[in-house]
């Protein structure tokens, strides 16, 4: 048998983070304001800091039709790529705002962006660390995104 943990820091709010992932983690709540989230309601803000001090925006943007539309990761993902090209993610701050509801729960990622996230720290050989929180309350700290998608699928299995 084998089995597979993975650990994961609970604080009780942002004021036990460190300023860098404090100020990192209110862009990811302000750059909820900037999702286009008309169908949902519920805003998606992700920020990243890059190796070279820089940080970039992303957030959700949905389409009438609903498969069209991308969450904020891989917005973001796709930015920091672009803007910033082989510059390595250092971490990445995710908030949400639920217009129909609480924004209090840490949101995590869905499984599609965790794919996204699982290749861009393969890409860069380093870990990506995640700030999740809602608009306030409870933070979630894990050091290495890849660790939400235990037996994944990568270029590796195509060999
Ligand atoms: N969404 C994100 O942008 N990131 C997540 O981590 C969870 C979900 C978006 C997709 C969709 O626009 C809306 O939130 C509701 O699912």
């Amino acid at each position: 048998m084998k089995e597979i943990v993975f650990q994961y820091q609970v604080l009780e709010n942002a004021s036990a983070l460190s300023s860098e992932d404090a100020q990192l983690l209110q862009k990811a709540r302000s750059a909820t304001s900037k999702a286009y989230a008309p169908y949902s309601q519920f805003q998606v803000g992700a920020v990243a800091m890059l190796n070279n001090g820089e940080t970039i925006e992303g957030s959700n943007q949905e389409n009438a039709s609903y498969p069209v539309g991308i969450c904020a990761e891989r917005v973001l993902l796709s930015a920091a790529s672009t803007l910033y090209h082989g510059v390595a993610i250092k971490t990445i701050a995710i908030s949400y705002h639920n217009l129909k509801g609480e924004s209090k729960n840490p949101v995590s990622p869905c499984g599609i962006c965790r794919q996204s996230l699982l290749e861009q720290t393969i890409r860069q050989h380093q870990p990506i660390k995640l700030i999740l929180s809602g608009m306030e309350g409870v933070v979630y700290i894990l050091e290495d995104a890849a660790a939400l998608l235990p037996l994944s699928f990568t270029a590796a299995d195509m060999k």
